[in-house]
C-alpha cells in the first residue's frame, strides 16, 4: 500500500486531497458526509460506466455471434442506476415486480428486460406480459403452466428461456462439477427434467421457447467454470435439437464475476472471460453442428461493487483491554447486512485521516440492537475518535439493495459522484417514510 496522495488498495485507486481526505468521483468524501449526513452510500459514476463498457466492449470484440450484456439489478436497484445502464446500451435482469416497476418508471426499454426468479407470482407474470418484457426466464413446471394459462387468457405470446441447473457449483474457491446440484433454482439436467421442460414449453401455443439460461454462482474469479458451463449448455442445446428437431438460439450464461473486496484479493478477469468463453462457444458449436447462439451475460456485482462506498460517523471508541477495540458507527447491519450474513470482508478507511497509517486494529460495530451487528471484525484502520468519518469500501453491490428498516432506522441516501460533481439519486428515508404504510 502506498501512502501519499494516492491510496493503492487494488480495489480502485483512491485519490486523496491536500487535507488527506479520501476522494470519490473527484469529491471530498468528508464534505459529502457533511452535506448529506451519514450513513450515506456514494458511487463513483465513472467507475460504474467503465465496468459497463468493459463488459460491452469485450462482448463486441470477442464474440462473433451477437449478444447483450444484462446488468443483474438485484445488486443495486433504483431509478438512477436503471437510467445509467440504459444510457450504456445494456439490458437488465430483474427478479421481482418491484424491480420491474422501478425499471419501467425509469423508462427502461421493456424489450431489454429479462425477468428471472424461482417463484414468480401470477401477478408478476401478468405484469411482465402486459409490459412486454423481452424474456421471461422460467424456473419450474408450475411456473411454466402458470404463464401458459396467463398468456392464453391475455391472448398474448411470451418469449421464454428455461433456467437450467448445469451441475456446476462455483464460488470464490475451486469450482465443483457436481453433475447434480442441490439448488432451488431451475430445471435439473441430470434427471431429464430440463429436456422435459423444453418439450412441454415447445408444445405450448402461447410460449415461444427461444433459449436457455444458467447461473452458476457468485464471486467467481476463475474462467474455467464458465468455460465448462458453456460446454454443458451447448451440449443440452444439441440434445434438444436432436430430440425435438428445433434449434434454440439464445444462451444466457448468467453472472457471478468476482470483484476484489480486500487489497489482497485478486483482480477480476472479466476482460478475459468473454475471450475464453467465446473460444469454447465457437469450437463447440462447430463440433455439435449448431449455429452460434445469441449470448447474454449478467454481471451484477462486477458492475457496481467497487464503484460504491458507505460513509459513517464514528460515535464511540470502546477499548476493552486484552479483548478488543470497538468503533461504533451510525449505521450497520441495516444498511450492510453482508458481514452478519456471510462474514463478508471489507476494507475500512478513516476518510478524514486517509493519509495516516492504519495502525489500529478495531472491530467496526453498528448502531443496531443486536450483538452480531458488525461491519467488520479486527480490521486495520487509522486511530479514530468520535466525529471521524469512516468509509467502508466496495459496498456498491448488495448493500443498498439488501438494506432493511430494522430498529425503524431509515435507509441511507444514495449519491452519485462524478468528476467533482455530486447528485442525490435516492433520498434518505424519513420518519414519515417509516410510518407511511402503518394504519
Ligand atoms: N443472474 C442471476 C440469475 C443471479 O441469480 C445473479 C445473482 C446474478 C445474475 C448476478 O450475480 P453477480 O454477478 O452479482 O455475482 N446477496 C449475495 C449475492 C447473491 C447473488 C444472487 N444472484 C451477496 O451479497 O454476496
Amino acid at each position: 500500500m502506498n501512502w501519499g496522495n494516492r491510496l493503492m488498495l487494488n480495489l480502485n485507486d483512491f485519490s486523496l486531497n491536500e487535507k488527506g481526505h479520501l476522494l470519490i468521483g473527484g469529491c471530498d468524501s468528508v464534505e459529502l458526509a457533511k452535506h448529506y449526513g451519514t450513513p450515506a452510500y456514494v458511487y463513483d459514476e465513472n467507475i460504474i460506466r467503465r465496468s459497463c463498457r468493459a463488459f460491452t466492449s469485450s462482448m463486441r470484440e470477442h464474440y462473433d455471434g451477437k449478444g447483450m450484456v444484462l446488468y443483474a439489478s438485484k445488486a443495486f436497484a433504483c431509478k438512477g442506476i436503471y437510467r445509467l445502464v440504459k444510457e450504456e446500451g445494456m439490458g437488465i435482469d430483474v427478479v421481482s415486480g418491484g424491480e420491474l416497476y422501478t425499471a419501467l418508471s425509469a423508462d427502461f426499454p421493456a424489450e431489454k428486460i429479462y425477468f428471472h426468479g424461482n417463484n414468480k407470482t401470477a401477478k408478476e407474470l401478468e405484469m411482465a406480459l402486459k409490459e412486454n418484457v423481452g424474456r421471461i426466464v422460467l424456473d419450474n413446471f408450475e411456473e411454466l403452466k402458470r404463464l401458459d394459462k396467463i398468456a392464453i387468457s391475455a391472448k398474448k405470446r411470451a418469449k421464454v428461456l428455461l433456467r437450467i441447473k448445469p451441475g456446476v457449483d462455483a464460488g470464490l474457491h475451486e469450482f465443483v462439477k457436481t453433475g447434480q446440484i442441490d439448488s432451488k433454482f431451475g430445471f435439473a439436467l441430470e434427471t431429464g427434467e430440463a429436456m422435459q421442460a423444453a418439450q412441454v414449453a415447445m408444445k405450448s401455443k402461447m410460449l415461444d421457447l427461444v433459449g436457455l439460461h444458467c447461473h452458476i454462482g457468485s464471486q467467481i474469479f476463475d474462467v474455467a467454470p464458465f468455460e465448462y458451463t458453456a460446454k454443458i449448455m451447448l451440449g443440452l442445446m444439441a440434445d434438444i435439437k436432436e430430440e425435438t428437431g428445433r434449434e434454440l438460439n439464445e444462451l444466457n450464461l448468467g453472472g457471478g464475476f468476482g470483484i476484489p473486496y480486500l487489497s489482497t484479493d485478486p483482480k477480476h478477469p472479466f476482460e478475459n472471460y468473454m475471450a475464453a468463453v467465446s473460444k469454447v462457444l465457437k469450437s463447440e458449436t462447430a463440433r455439435l453442428g449448431l449455429k452460434m447462439p445469441y449470448v447474454l451475460i449478467e454481471p451484477g456485482r462486477a458492475i457496481v461493487g467497487t464503484a460504491g462506498l458507505t460513509l459513517y460517523t464514528v460515535g464511540s471508541v470502546k477499548n476493552i483491554p486484552g479483548v478488543r477495540t470497538y468503533v461504533a458507527v451510525d449505521g450497520g447491519m441495516g444498511d450492510n447486512p453482508r458481514y452478519s450474513l456471510y462474514g463478508a470482508h471489507y476494507e475500512v478507511i478513516c476518510a478524514n485521516k486517509a493519509d495516516r497509517p492504519r495502525d489500529l486494529v478495531a472491530t467496526i460495530a453498528g448502531r443496531y440492537c443486536e450483538s452480531g451487528d458488525l461491519i467488520q471484525e479486527n480490521t486495520r484502520i487509522q486511530k479514530v475518535q468520535e466525529g471521524d468519518i469512516l468509509a467502508v469500501l466496495s459496498t456498491g453491490a448488495y448493500n443498498y439493495s439488501m438494506a432493511s428498516n430494522y430498529n425503524r432506522v431509515g435507509r441511507p441516501p444514495v449519491i452519485f459522484a462524478n468528476q467533482g460533481q455530486h447528485t442525490l439519486v435516492v433520498k434518505r428515508e424519513s420518519y414519515d417514510d417509516l410510518i407511511k404504510n402503518d394504519i
